[in-house]
């Protein structure tokens, strides 16, 4: 680093030699939480003006700080900002550049906070901005979500439970399900903003301060709901780091459970899906391939955001109160997961207008299986008063029949049916029709096609 008059520390007149380049290396957070600059400017402004409002400071020190705060944010917006390794983080850049413009008046600044306040503070507020634009995406996958399924209300494919074919449904609702899924996302975001409204400007380096100041001006300003409580607590605090890391945890499993799941499909063979060529890649060999890379990616992906979350979660582990040093890595891990799942998030935008179902092959797999067998169940329970045990007993001697003669349930006839159940007429074929079947699941939630278009126009309602 080249040596000027002004690379000096705050703290040069009790730490008198020149702190070792390794420390300064990895001591400076800078680098990573420049990211910052606009809420601590924000914040700094709103501290002066309340410093003066209680006449700790005067009016022409307040408009001169703001004057040099504006100034720096300007610097940093047009790229003509040095951010420099040796004044660590972007509270002291910003407070050290603020001496070079406006002189030693800037020495009031720091009146009545520390940087520990300081940082809370701003790591807040760029939490608060950073779910909206979270939300924003989820909104995009969630609309995504809505058109592929609108497109395929009448596909008909097995619904699976252990991977086996279960029953059958409609494509759309399986899409739905993910909406259901990116909707608790939001919420879950949203919940953890209502946790992290409480305003840490104020409790100072963790005691509070002698000042006079008045933390619910700056509450206002700042737009929390009130101010923390307890001063050693809120240095401390970082329960709204995990929530969000935690928040980021679940929608990237969704991610991850929806990728696995289409991987399965488009592979040969299952072949429920075609991804169109501008989301697949090819083999360096083998000229086939056409690969489900970007997928796989997103799933990949999801094992560095757990571990963000796991990191923290052992950062905090037996950490005493109130600050230490281990909590600067906090921003770097909410960061990484941040610009993680927002790009996962555009990926898999891209993906869900990019994948088309091959609806004549789901129909196909939704044929072999036995799929309607629970529909013959309730059949017997409904039209030949059986308790569901005793059709379901029934029932299994059926599928033992069509498996010996190795049929279909569709392809078995009345007289065959009778042998088993004698009292069954003609009647009873119809329940061995999928479309039929996936349209008489009409309790609410299920997958009839009225309960699809009825929950479509919902989604869209509520969008
Ligand atoms: N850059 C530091 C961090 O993010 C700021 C807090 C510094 N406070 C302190 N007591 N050294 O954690």
């Amino acid at each position: 680093m080249t040596k000027n008059k002004n690379n000096k520390t705050i703290w040069r007149t009790r730490i008198k030699k020149n702190t070792s380049s390794i420390f300064q290396k990895v001591g400076s957070s800078i680098d990573i939480d420049k990211r910052l600059y606009k809420e601590d400017i924000h914040g700094s402004i709103v501290h002066v003006e309340m410093l003066f409002k209680q006449k700790i400071i005067t009016f022409k020190i307040k408009n001169k700080i703001i004057y040099g705060l504006k100034k720096i944010e300007k610097e940093i917006l047009n790229k003509k900002f040095e951010f420099n390794k040796a004044y660590e983080d972007i509270h002291m850049n910003i407070e050290k550049r603020l001496f070079e413009i406006i002189g030693e008046e800037a020495g009031y600044i720091h009146t009545a906070r520390s940087r520990n306040d300081q940082v809370i503070t701003d790591f807040k507020i760029w939490i608060k901005s950073a779910t909206r634009e979270i939300d924003i995406i989820l909104n995009k996958v969630i609309n995504s979500t809505i058109k592929l399924a609108e497109k395929n209300i009448y596909t008909v494919m097995p619904g699976f439970t252990h991977l086996k074919n279960a029953q059958a449904i409609s494509f759309a609702h399986y899409l739905m399900a993910y909406i259901e899924m990116f909707s608790r996302d939001k919420k879950r975001f949203y919940n953890n903003l209502n946790s992290l409204n409480e305003n840490p400007l104020g409790v100072a380096a963790l005691a509070g301060t002698t000042f006079n100041i008045d933390r619910n001006y700056t509450t206002k300003k700042l737009g929390f709901k009130q101010p923390t409580n307890n001063s050693i607590d809120t240095i401390s605090d970082r329960d709204f780091v995990l929530d969000f890391l935690y928040s980021v945890a679940v929608c990237s499993t969704h991610i991850s459970r929806i990728t696995e799941e289409l991987i399965i499909w488009n592979s040969e063979g299952f072949n429920l899906i075609t991804l169109s060529d501008k989301i697949v890649t090819g083999s360096s060999m083998m000229p086939q391939k056409k690969n489900p890379d970007l997928l796989e990616y997103l799933r990949g992906k999801t094992g560095n955001v757990y571990g963000n979350l796991f990191s923290m979660l052992t950062i905090l582990k037996g950490l005493p109160l109130s600050y230490f040093k281990d909590l600067q890595d906090d921003k770097e891990i909410v960061f990484k997961s941040y610009d993680t799942l927002l790009n996962c998030l555009k990926i898999l935008d891209e993906i869900l207008k990019n994948i088309y179902a091959n609806k004549k092959q789901m129909l196909e797999l939704a044929n072999i299986g036995y799929i309607t067998a629970t529909d013959l169940a309730d059949y017997l329970v409904k039209y030949h008063s059986m308790s569901f045990r005793s059709a379901y007993q029934k029932t299994a001697e059926i599928v033992n029949l069509a498996e010996k003669k190795k049929k279909r349930l569709n392809e078995l006839n009345i007289n065959e049916l009778k042998k088993i159940e004698p009292k069954l007429t003609n009647d009873v074929l119809k329940v061995f029709d999928l479309e039929n079947s996936v349209n008489s699941k009409r309790s609410f939630g299920g997958t009839s096609f009225d309960n699809i278009k009825k929950m479509i126009m919902k989604y869209k309602k509520h969008k």
